[in-house]
């Protein structure tokens, strides 16, 4: 299975598991939790949820799926941006912790950068790992230059991760993004790597599915192993059935050649200059 280390050497399978949207549905609630156990069986180690999906509903979600199996899970939560002042921060944590049923996270992010000066949201970041409430802290939705101010703030070269929208539809990171935080040995976690909703354009694409009649496999799978091709993406698809799960674990086994690659390129070009981040 592909693998990706983070910063402190831990390694972590290529793919992990979104949980966006869960715990909305009490009608999906049984198939979710589920789909996560699923996940966790295949070693697919990482857990993404963040206090606000459902104002706290998929971090209650997570807690259930996870009962019995916190030590196989790198579980990351995140935090609001209103959230992020020194206080708060210490505060949101605490919820999320209790909402989860633990008594650490493998790893918090800010959700995305708001007005509180990232000192501030670092320091808080780390009086939380001295306090052993979380392991490490990374950001998400930060671009290059957010990225490179980060790195200059007092600990801010602690950082273990930057969690980003990355698909084929979306490679704006390949330009500069990715080559920056290579360099620093800080990993990409690529969310909506399905793309989410708006699969049509991957789904129809003929020279992908060409690609997945090719391997034996679905056309999400070809999307999805693209992602994690580089050796330094972790992929988190959400899926909320166990047999998506199945197939996105799959996934993580599937290397692709150059010619594949260059197929996939024709047909979604690599960046050629600057593209500034997209937010979901
Ligand atoms: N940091 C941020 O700002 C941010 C923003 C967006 C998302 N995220 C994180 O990233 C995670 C993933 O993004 P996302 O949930 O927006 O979108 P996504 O993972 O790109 O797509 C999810 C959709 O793909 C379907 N799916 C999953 N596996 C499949 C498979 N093998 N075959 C066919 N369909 C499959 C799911 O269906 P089923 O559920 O029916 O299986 C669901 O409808 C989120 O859940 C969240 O944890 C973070």
């Amino acid at each position: 299975m592909k693998t990706v280390t983070l910063p402190d050497g831990t390694e972590l399978a290529a793919i992990g598991q979104g949980t966006w949207n869960m715990g909305d549905d009490e009608s999906r609630r049984h198939d979710e939790i589920q789909a996560l156990r699923t996940g966790i069986d295949q070693e697919l180690q990482v857990i993404d949820t963040a206090e606000m999906y459902g104002n706290g509903r998929s971090e209650r979600l997570v807690r259930e799926a996870i009962a019995n199996r916190r030590r196989n899970v790198l579980l990351v939560s995140k935090v609001l941006p209103s959230n992020a002042s020194y206080d708060d921060v210490l505060a949101a944590c605490d919820r999320s912790l209790e909402r989860l049923g633990t008594d650490y996270l493998d790893l918090y992010l800010l959700h995305w950068r708001g007005r509180v000066p990232l000192a501030e949201t670092v320091a808080a970041f780390e009086q939380l790992k001295g306090e052993g409430k979380i392991k490490r802290w990374g950001v998400s939705n930060f671009d290059t230059d957010d990225m490179e101010e980060l790195w200059n703030v007092e600990d801010g070269q602690n950082c273990a991760i930057n969690q980003v929208l990355y698909n084929l539809t979306a490679r704006g990171i390949e330009y500069d993004l990715i080559p920056w935080q290579k360099e620093k040995g800080i990993p990409i976690m690529a969310y909506c790597p399905l793309a989410q909703g708006d699969r049509k354009e991957i789904l129809h694409n003929a020279a992908v599915r060409e690609l997945a009649k090719t391997y034996d496999v679905s056309v999400s799978q070809i999307a999805l192993a693209w992602t994690i091709q580089s050796g330094h993406v972790i992929s988190i698809p959400k899926a909320g059935q166990a047999p998506h799960v199945m197939e996105n674990a799959e996934a993580a086994n599937l290397v692709l050649n150059k010619e594949d690659l260059a197929k996939i390129d024709k047909e979604f070009p690599p960046p050629t200059s600057k593209v500034p981040l997209e937010i979901v």
